[in-house]
């Protein structure tokens, strides 16, 4: 690169590029050289950006244990999805999936088979033994923040419960896969090794995603696959890993009337747990969970 050593760093941080991104470019260099995706520069933030996407997962995070508070037996989805529609406006943000590429409603609410995307209804009624992934994300001022939890209501099947739990160790373990200028790969691998050893199935038509400028970044965050293998994970980059695995097999398909919703193939339950994370220097920070 032909950027002058003492002219202001390409991030934005208004430091000079041989005290900010330099170093970093030579190694993301080196690596390109040898023949490894690297990530391009636009999905690098600086650190005025990564303070507001922080900004933006407080309220996420907050939206989130509002809904752990309140999530009943009883309780319809749409009113879900005005718990948070209400609380994210009365923080001055706005809800990310509302308008977003059509989608009608402030939050997925996604029940029993349906892997992702489920829309709130005042006709679906949570009762004892359903299990149900709320997805919750946030614009703060620009910047873009992504999460999401399972509940059980009432009293699951053993089955079911395993299928919640697995899966939050598989986010878990993907997370802990993470080094700086490791691969996107040791994540997918870790989940599916962990996903598939319980003898669950990972879902591959959905991924994790970069997250922050936007609500989906590149790179798109395969939950399988191998060590090793795919874009090197560079300080500065932040992304969602939301591990969707099913009880049954990983076929999928889309709901035809309203565009949105995927449901099992097999009809087997399907869980996912979500956090956003962001590639530090020396590791790894959750930002959003
Ligand atoms: N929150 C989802 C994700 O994790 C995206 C949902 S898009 C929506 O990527 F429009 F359905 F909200
Ligand atoms: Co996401």
């Amino acid at each position: 690169m032909d950027f002058n050593r003492n002219a202001k760093c390409w991030c934005g941080s208004g430091l000079k590029y041989k005290k900010c991104h330099l170093e970093f470019d030579e190694k993301l260099n080196d690596f390109a050289r040898q023949g490894y995706e690297v990530p391009s520069r636009d999905i690098i933030k600086n650190q005025e950006q990564i303070e507001g996407i922080r900004k933006s997962a407080r309220i996420n995070d907050s939206v989130l244990d509002l809904v752990t508070a309140n999530i009943r037996e009883g309780m319809s989805t749409e009113e879900i999805n005005q718990l948070v529609y209400n609380h994210t406006v009365a923080q001055g943000a706005v809800p990310a999936p509302l308008n977003y590429e059509g989608f009608p409603k402030s939050v997925c609410t996604s029940i029993n088979d349906e892997v992702c995307h489920g829309i709130p209804s005042k006709d679906i009624i949570l009762k004892s033994g359903d299990i149900i992934n709320v997805d919750v994300s946030t614009i703060l001022n620009g910047y873009y923040s992504d999460a999401s939890r399972m509940f059980i209501i009432g009293e699951a099947a053993q089955e079911a419960k395993k299928l919640v739990d697995v899966t939050k160790e598989c986010l878990i373990k993907g997370i802990e896969a993470i080094k700086p200028w490791g691969f996107l790969g040791d994540i997918g691998a870790a989940i599916q090794k962990h996903a598939e050893s319980n003898g669950f199935s990972v879902v591959r038509d959905f991924g994790g995603h970069g997250v922050g400028l936007e609500f989906h970044e590149d790179p798109f965050v395969h939950h399988y696959g191998k060590p090793g293998e795919g874009m090197i994970l560079a300080p500065g980059m932040i992304f969602t890993i939301e591990p969707m695995i099913n009880a049954g097999s990983y076929g999928l398909y889309v709901d035809e009337d309203n565009g949105w919703t995927a449901r099992t193939l097999d009809e087997s339950l399907s869980a996912q747990w979500e956090n956003t994370v962001l590639i530090t220097e020396d590791g790894v920070e959750i930002i959003a969970k």
